[in-house]
């Protein structure tokens, strides 16, 4: 397809954007093993590296003495870069801020909502990289203003909590102002040919996580590996919201029976609300508490049906008895393959 010096262009391009996003994180491979509550401790973020690709810590279910403490274990683990993943709503954002400053994490990824400028400041003071999460263009333009070091763009194809905007809409919606800043996309990739996709789009490199959930250095329960690698992509559903005045974040996540219980506990408080029976805060209180606790109810205590098992579309690409070198490899070759040997980078 195309003429011989067209298609060549385009294989220099994504080369150099490649090598844009290897030299940003500091390692071989610009794959990202997204931040995963439970999912992304020690073992897991330093087999990630230690293949070439980039582990990120995720602090967001931990104390930041346990944060310490990991940090720890996976430098003991690995000399390579690897990131540390904060969501602002951390009931102890600051303290655990303060440990990747104390620590000089060299990668912090801000998650979950417009991290204080503060934080930002902090961080780069300290000499770390800040990468954020931009879902919308006036928040990447305002990330950007912010001074963050690079973005992550994630549809809403991805595992976890999620926006409403597709991985494609979205990667074409900010990437054109990012301008310098690199930006790495995710929601459901499992593919190096979706990675190329992406380095089309303008992206430096992806970031990936259900893959990574079921690979043999995951510590999640075997059951809740299985769960994942037995589902199809239509089985990773978003969590229902059955009213708009219930104001429940979206999650998405292996339909289960917890799924449908929290169907039913909807339809059970707006009916109490309706009836006068309780208050509207209490109703949005409890929806927003149901699904606490749930996360490592499916990955630490493998209870695939009343815990959540948050995954990705991409969840119906995801084969058993994987490592996680072996799906950084793949990746990397498959990119190889399709846009050539990097001989610059
Ligand atoms: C089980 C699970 C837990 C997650 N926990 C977090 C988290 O704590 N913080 C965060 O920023 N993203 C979290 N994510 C999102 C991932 O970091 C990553 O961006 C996402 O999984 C990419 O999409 P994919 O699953 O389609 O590959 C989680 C995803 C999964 C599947």
């Amino acid at each position: 397809m195309g003429n011989g010096n067209g298609s060549g262009d385009l294989a220099a391009r994504l080369r150099a954007r490649w090598a844009r996003g290897a030299a940003f994180l500091g390692c071989p491979v610009p794959i990202v093993c997204g931040a995963m509550s439970w999912v992304s401790t020690h073992g897991l973020v330093a087999a990630v590296s230690e293949a070439g690709g980039f582990g990120v810590l995720a602090a967001s279910a931990m104390p930041p003495e346990e944060l310490v403490a990991e940090i720890a274990a996976t430098r003991a683990a690995t000399a390579r870069p690897f990131g540390v993943n904060v969501v602002t709503l951390h009931p102890r954002f600051d303290e655990v801020v303060a440990v990747c400053v104390e620590a000089r994490v060299e990668h912090v990824i801000l998650a979950g909502g417009l991290p204080p400028a503060a934080a930002i400041r902090a961080l780069k003071d300290a000499g770390a990289k800040v990468t954020c999460f931009a879902p919308v263009v006036p928040v990447a333009k305002r990330l950007i203003r912010a001074g963050v070091d690079a973005l992550v763009v994630e549809g809403s194809e991805a595992g976890g909590h999620v926006g409403p905007t597709s991985t494609l809409v979205l990667a074409q919606e900010i990437l054109p102002h990012a301008g310098e800043v690199p930006v790495f996309v995710a929601g459901g990739i499992a593919t190096g040919a979706a990675v190329v996709a992406c380095l089309e789009l303008g992206a430096v490199g992806c970031q990936l996580g259900t893959r990574f959930a079921a690979c043999a250095e995951s510590p999640a329960h075997p059951d809740f590996k299985a769960a994942l690698v037995r589902a199809q992509s239509r089985d990773a559903v978003i969590s229902p919201r059955i009213d708009p005045r219930l104001k429940t974040i979206p999650v998405r996540a292996l339909h289960n029976r917890a799924m449908d219980a929290f169907t039913a506990m909807q339809r059970e408080l707006l009916d109490a609300l309706d009836r006068g029976e309780v208050s509207a805060e209490a109703v949005q209180e409890r929806a927003e508490h149901f699904w606490a606790g749930r996360l490592r109810r499916a990955v630490v205590n493998g209870d695939v049906e009343e815990g959540s098992l948050m995954a990705g579309q991409g969840v119906g690409l995801v084969k058993g008895g994987e490592t996680a070198a072996g799906i950084v490899h793949s990746l990397a070759r498959e990119v190889e393959e399709i846009v050539g040997e990097s001989h610059g980078g």
